[in-house]
């Protein structure tokens, strides 16, 4: 078993599809381990995204992100990245593969209903970025 970080984004929670979206993700095998709703400052968003620093969308990105709640969460299963990445499809909507997350619930390139971590650095820094190690892991 592994862990990666999702996050809905304003766009799906102020649709009212978060409910929806965590149910999709349960039914193909996720088991949720830590969650919580939270609206991100400017600065919290910024650093999340601070990999994205200096691409044209980054703004646009940043200020979507703290334009409402989000709700990230622990998600665990085998090959957890890999798993969580096919689950929810390209990040454009319209290049996604039917069935998946973004091609039933996102918008556009831009509001895409929720984000994966890419790696497992990346989860694992992700994870540690929204909760502590008791929430994830119950010690
Ligand atoms: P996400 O998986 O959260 O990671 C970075 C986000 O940047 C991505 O989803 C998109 O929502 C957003 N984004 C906006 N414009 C672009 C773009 N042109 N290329 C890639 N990502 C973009």
């Amino acid at each position: 078993m592994s862990q990666t970080l999702a996050i809905i984004k304003p766009d799906a929670v102020g649709s009212g599809k978060a409910g929806k979206i965590l149910a999709h993700l349960e039914d193909v095998g996720f088991t949720v381990k830590a969650l919580r709703l939270t609206t991100l400052s400017r600065e919290q968003a910024g650093a999340f995204y601070a990999v994205h620093e200096g691409r044209p969308f980054y703004d646009e990105l940043v200020h979507f992100m703290m334009s409402g709640p989000v709700i990230p969460m622990v998600l665990e299963a085998d090959d957890a990245v890999a798993r969580l990445r096919e689950t929810i499809g390209a990040t454009d909507p319209a290049e996604a593969a039917e069935g998946t997350v973004r091609k039933l619930y996102a918008e556009s390139k831009g509001r895409n209903a929720i984000h994966a971590s890419d790696s497992d650095e990346n989860a694992a820094q992700e994870i540690a970025f929204f909760f502590s190690r008791h929430e994830r892991l119950g010690l």
